[in-house]
């Protein structure tokens, strides 16, 4: 059958490979050049190989923790469950995962993780070296590769998803399929402040969204706890706090142990409001001190890191260097069964773009890769079983609330500035009045633009959207769970975990 993948990262590369593979025509269609997208930009790894304290069954649970519960079991069993064959394939493509003197992997550590179970290649350098690998598979095939080719519509006849419209040189095309798999990505540049390349502007969401798929869990933004506070947004791995370094506040002290009694190794949405709550208080970034690794291991287990730093201006082996929350993966999105299939027939949604429903509230370390690879996988293996009927998960248990607005002048629209309401209004902590107010003013201003014509208009549109579907989503849900913090919930707390550690092992 004739194939559209849209997009080029792990999950888009893998779905290609796999639908090629078996045999089908494929083409794959990217917004930018193929690799511009976030697996390029991913340091710390993919979680997945388990020593022999560890099992699929511990990953699983440390995946359910972290995701507050909310993560689908199904959904989960098989992420864990096919990640080391997904990991053995990327070896086999070419991807040269760090080993050990002996010549085993080298496993990393991440937050929430219990055990070191992450492989990861050229120290901080995971997703470059699999976007490379995966291109250059790609491009020892006959895939056809569309480049700078923005994804604007799906083609939908008699109720399926028949083919794609894109704008490329300012041209409209239409390309047509027996089936389409989405795996654009997420939408971080719906923030100020995020580690997403620019690409990340919702496209995929969008268009599902306006064809009538179902989306689900938007309210859930992962905000990534250690971005360098200076210059743009550069991250810092969690494996470094894996590896053991500390956050520290104004005067010195440990403070992420006030919130959760794994201190820097807590869930993210943990540790990201704890940091931004400290740096709040005491008016000025926290600091995250990784000097007890010294300069040689932080130079080779973090060659992209110790660069980067040190051409900002720090010498992190010797002192502590400024770290602030930003915006890093939507756990929510297109609504897919365990095989990509969307509610749309014809339609699968993989990666970023696709709530499976493995990440629940917060996505666990390095479980992004690992669900590119293996959800990628299935669709291309799901493409000529039948079409099945894709459940959509049930809305959060609230009452919805009215619907009031503060009250303001709507300020002129500019991409800036519905990053920096996304950012103040529906970010890290969040209130009823302030996703009130973010809603009135979003709605405005998509009550007062035009048809998009340009890439740019486009991606606009997309991302009001976005915003307008992530506000009322996070209005909708009046309680605080993972990434979604409403401070004027009734019970919202960041304590120990809804289970102690003890009982989830217990029930593995
Ligand atoms: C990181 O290296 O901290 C990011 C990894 C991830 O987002 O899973």
């Amino acid at each position: 059958m004739n194939v559209l993948v849209v997009g080029s990262g792990i999950a888009g590369l893998t779905a290609a490979l796999h639908a090629h593979e078996a045999g089908h025509a494929v083409t794959l269609v990217t917004k930018g050049a193929p690799g511009d997208g976030s697996t390029g930009l991913a340091q710390g790894g993919v979680a997945g190989i388990y020593g022999p304290d560890d099992s699929a069954q511990q990953h699983a649970a440390d995946t359910m923790d972290a995701g507050a519960g909310l993560s689908d079991p199904a959904a989960v069993d098989v992420l864990v469950a096919e990640g080391a064959e997904r990991i053995a394939e990327l070896i086999a493509r070419g991807v040269g995962f760090d080993r050990t003197a002996e010549g085993a992997l080298q496993l990393g550590r991440e937050a929430a993780h219990r055990h070191a179970r992450i492989v990861h290649a050229g120290g901080d350098a995971t997703g470059a070296a699999i976007s490379a690998a995966l291109i250059a598979a790609v491009r020892r095939t006959e895939i056809s590769v569309v480049e700078h080719a923005l994804l604007t519509e799906l083609v939908v006849a008699e109720g399926a998803v028949r083919g794609i419209r894109v704008l490329r040189d300012g041209d409209t095309t239409e390309l047509h399929a027996d089936a389409v798999i989405l795996a654009t990505g997420g939408a971080g540049r719906l923030y100020a402040h995020t580690t997403n390349p620019t690409g990340a502007t919702g496209d995929g969401i969008a268009v599902a969204l306006r064809a009538g798929a179902a989306v689900a869990d938007l309210e859930f933004v992962q905000f990534h706890p250690t971005i360098l506070a200076s210059g743009p947004a550069f991250l810092i791995s969690e494996a470094v706090r894996g590896e053991g370094a500390t956050l520290l506040d104004d005067a010195g002290r440990r403070f992420t142990f006030d919130s959760h009694p794994d201190g820097e190794l807590a869930p993210r949405d943990v540790v990201s409001r704890a940091i931004a709550r400290q740096a709040s208080a005491q008016g000025r970034p926290v600091r995250l001190d990784a000097t007890m690794l010294g300069a040689e291991t932080l130079a080779a287990r973090f060659p992209t890191i110790d660069r980067v730093t040190r051409e900002r201006g720090f010498d992190w082996s010797r002192e502590p260097i400024p770290v602030t929350p930003a915006a890093h993966y939507l756990m929510g999105g297109v609504v897919t069964d365990l095989d990509g299939r969307t509610t749309l027939p014809g339609l699968f949604a993989v990666g970023e773009v696709a709530r499976t429903g493995v990440h629940g509230a917060n996505r666990l370390a390095s479980n992004s890769l690992l669900e590119g690879a293996v959800f990628g996988a299935r669709a291309a293996a799901a493409l000529t079983m039948p079409w099945r009927l894709v459940p959509v998960p049930a809305p959060p248990a609230a009452v919805r609330p009215p619907m009031e607005d503060r009250g303001s002048d709507t300020p002129e629209f500019s991409r800036a500035a519905l990053q920096q309401l996304m950012w103040d209004e529906v970010g890290l902590l969040r209130t009823h009045d302030g996703l009130a107010h973010a809603l009135a003013i979003v709605r405005a201003w998509t009550a007062s633009s035009s048809r998009p014509t340009t890439t740019v208009e486009h991606e606009d549109a997309n991302l009001l959207l976005l915003a307008e579907a992530t506000a009322s989503a996070a209005l909708e849900r009046t309680v605080s769970v993972g990434a979604h913090h409403r401070v004027d919930a009734a019970a919202s707390a960041d304590a120990a975990p809804s289970r102690p550690r003890s009982s989830i092992l217990e029930t593995v």
